[in-house]
C-alpha cells in the first residue's frame, strides 16, 4: 500500500510571505520525489464561496455565522471524496494548506465565544490535526511595510496595529495548543533563508 502523505499547514499574518513559501516548499518536496497538492481555506467549494462573499462585504454575516461557515468549509475540505485532505493524503500526496483552524481561533475566536470556536474545531471528528503547522512569524512593522508601500502613513499605522493584534492572538492560540506540532519560524529574513528553515523543519 502507498505511504500516506503529510498534512502541512501554513499560518501567518498578511505580509508574512505564505504564498511564496508554500510554493518554495512544494518545489522542495517535489525535488525530493514527493507528490504535492497545494490548497487553501476558504476553499473553492460552495461554502468557500459563501465565505468570500462575506469577507469582501457583499453579504453581511454575524461572527457566529462566519465561524460556522468556516467550520463547514473545513469539514468539507477534510472529507470531500474527490479532492479532500483525507483522500489526497491517503493517495500519498503531501497536502500543503494556506490557513486552517488556527485562523478560526485567531480571528473568529476574538469576535465570538472563543471556547465555542475552539471546541467545535478541535473536537470535530471530521477535522484532522495537521502533521505540522508552520507559523511564519514576522513583526507587524515589517509586515505592514511589505504590504503597504503605496498607502498613506496613517493607513499604514492602522494596518500595523491590526497586524500586531492578530499576531499576538496567534501566539496565544499556539501557546494553548501544546499537542499541536507548531513550528514558529522567523519569517523576516531573506526569502531563501526562510525557505531553508522551513525545509529543515518539514524534512
Ligand atoms: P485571503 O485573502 O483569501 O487569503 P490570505 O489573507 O490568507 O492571503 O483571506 C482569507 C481571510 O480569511 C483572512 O483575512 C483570514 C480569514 N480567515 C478567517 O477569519 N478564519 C478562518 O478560519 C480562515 C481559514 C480564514
Amino acid at each position: 500500500m502507498e505511504e500516506k502523505g503529510r498534512f502541512i499547514v501554513f499560518e501567518g499574518i498578511d505580509g508574512s510571505g505564505k504564498t511564496t513559501q508554500i510554493r518554495l516548499l512544494a518545489e522542495h518536496l517535489k525535488r525530493a520525489g514527493r507528490k504535492v497538492h497545494i490548497t487553501a481555506e476558504p476553499t473553492t467549494s460552495v461554502s468557500g464561496g459563501l465565505l468570500r462573499d462575506a469577507l469582501c462585504g457583499a453579504r453581511k454575516r454575524s461572527p457566529g455565522e462566519l465561524a460556522a461557515l468556516f467550520l463547514l468549509d473545513r469539514i468539507n475540505h477534510n472529507v470531500c471524496p474527490v479532492n479532500g485532505i483525507e483522500k489526497l493524503t491517503s493517495d500519498g500526496y503531501d497536502v500543503i494548506c494556506d490557513r486552517y483552524y488556527y485562523s478560526s481561533l485567531a480571528y473568529q475566536g476574538s469576535q465570538t465565544d472563543y471556547r465555542w470556536v475552539a471546541d467545535m474545531n478541535l473536537n470535530c471528528p471530521e477535522i484532522r490535526k495537521p502533521d505540522i503547522c508552520i507559523f511564519l512569524d514576522i513583526d507587524a512593522k515589517t509586515a505592514a511595510k511589505r504590504i503597504s508601500s503605496d498607502r498613506a502613513i496613517t493607513e499604514v499605522f492602522e494596518k500595523e496595529q491590526t497586524l500586531e493584534t492578530v499576531r499576538n492572538r496567534y501566539l496565544e492560540v499556539f501557546a494553548s495548543l501544546p499537542e499541536d506540532n507548531v513550528k514558529i519560524i522567523n519569517a523576516s529574513g531573506d526569502v531563501g533563508e526562510v525557505a531553508k528553515l522551513i525545509a529543515e523543519c518539514v524534512g
